[in-house]
């Protein structure tokens, strides 16, 4: 884990609540992987106190990507941020995706669901590079949260889309669009998704059903980032036990066998 604390922006994109930042940071570009974050001080005051986490959008030699939605305090700050400032980051951070082995010609299917997207454009360009074949499903609530669509088609990734109000591609849950497509004719090899517990819990089933595996990414409320506070666990099967584990550390991406959902404790 390296501190960087002057990582200049040096890029801005907005999109109504969601927003992009590139940074030049040449230690923790240059180690990040994907499905790992960082932890961004949104103010120099003392409010919020408290790193708020983005999972690595992309990087590109010295720079890094993130892309995220403002939903309080901590990420209004930072949408009003601007080229030439720079942010405070601790980072490369956390266990990714994992791309060991020989990923050549494996159907990988990666699924995400509004902010969710954002570590799977990191992850789509490496499982290229390494020989699978990727398609993208994005689902958001409506039209407005597609945002990133264009950058995946302009990148060779143009996603199957789904809205739940019916505005833009499938209507209905993005996980629905995936089912419907596995029963007609495609069939992953692996699921790769990050999003909202309820889309994540639906990929780990939908995986389950089709006896494959599926990496999720899991969302938690951080105080830390790197173990030292407790504050972001999660029940985890580890060899046979269930144990709260600390998603920052051991995660965020987990299989989705392993992971245990609220209600389905034993
Ligand atoms: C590993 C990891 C990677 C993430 N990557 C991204 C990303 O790439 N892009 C992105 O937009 N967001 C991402 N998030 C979520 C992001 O960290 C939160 O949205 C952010 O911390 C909210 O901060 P805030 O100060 O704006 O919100 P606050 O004012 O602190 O809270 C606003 C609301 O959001 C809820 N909330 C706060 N943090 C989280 C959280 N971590 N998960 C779920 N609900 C939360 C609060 O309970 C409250 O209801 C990630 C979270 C984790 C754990
Ligand atoms: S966020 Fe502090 S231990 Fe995970």
């Amino acid at each position: 884990m390296h501190k960087d604390p002057s990582a200049s922006i040096t890029h801005k994109e907005s999109w109504g609540t969601y927003h992009m930042l590139t940074l030049n940071t040449p230690e923790i570009a240059t180690l990040a992987a994907p499905g790992q974050f960082i932890m961004v001080r949104t103010s120099l005051l003392h409010q919020p106190l408290l790193r708020r986490p983005f999972s690595i959008h992309a990087v590109s030699g010295t720079e890094l990507i993130i892309f995220f939605q403002s939903v309080g305090v901590g990420t209004r700050l930072l949408s009003l941020t601007n080229r030439g400032q720079a942010l405070d980051i601790l980072g490369p951070l956390g266990r990714g995706f994992d791309l060991s082995g020989d990923l050549k010609g494996l159907q990988a299917a990666l699924v995400g669901g509004g902010r969710g997207i954002a570590p799977l454009f990191f992850l789509a360009n490496e499982l290229r590079k390494m020989g699978a074949d990727v398609r993208i499903f994005y689902g958001g609530n409506s039209e407005e949260d597609l945002v990133l669509r264009e950058r995946f088609a302009s990148a060779g990734f143009a996603p199957d889309c789904s809205t739940e109000d019916g505005s833009y591609g499938y209507h209905g849950l993005v996980t629905d669009l995936v089912i419907k497509d596995t029963r007609e004719a495609y069939a992953p090899d692996r699921l790769y998704a990050c999003g909202p517990d309820g889309m994540l819990q639906a990929v780990g089933e939908l995986a389950h059903g089709l006896s494959i595996p599926a990496e999720l990414s899991l969302e938690s409320i951080m105080g830390c980032g790197f173990g030292a506070c407790w504050g972001c666990v999660h029940k985890i099967r580890k060899d046979g036990e269930e144990a709260w584990r600390k998603i920052c550390e051991e995660g965020p991406v987990f299989l989705a066998e392993d992971v245990v959902w609220r209600g389905e404790d034993r």
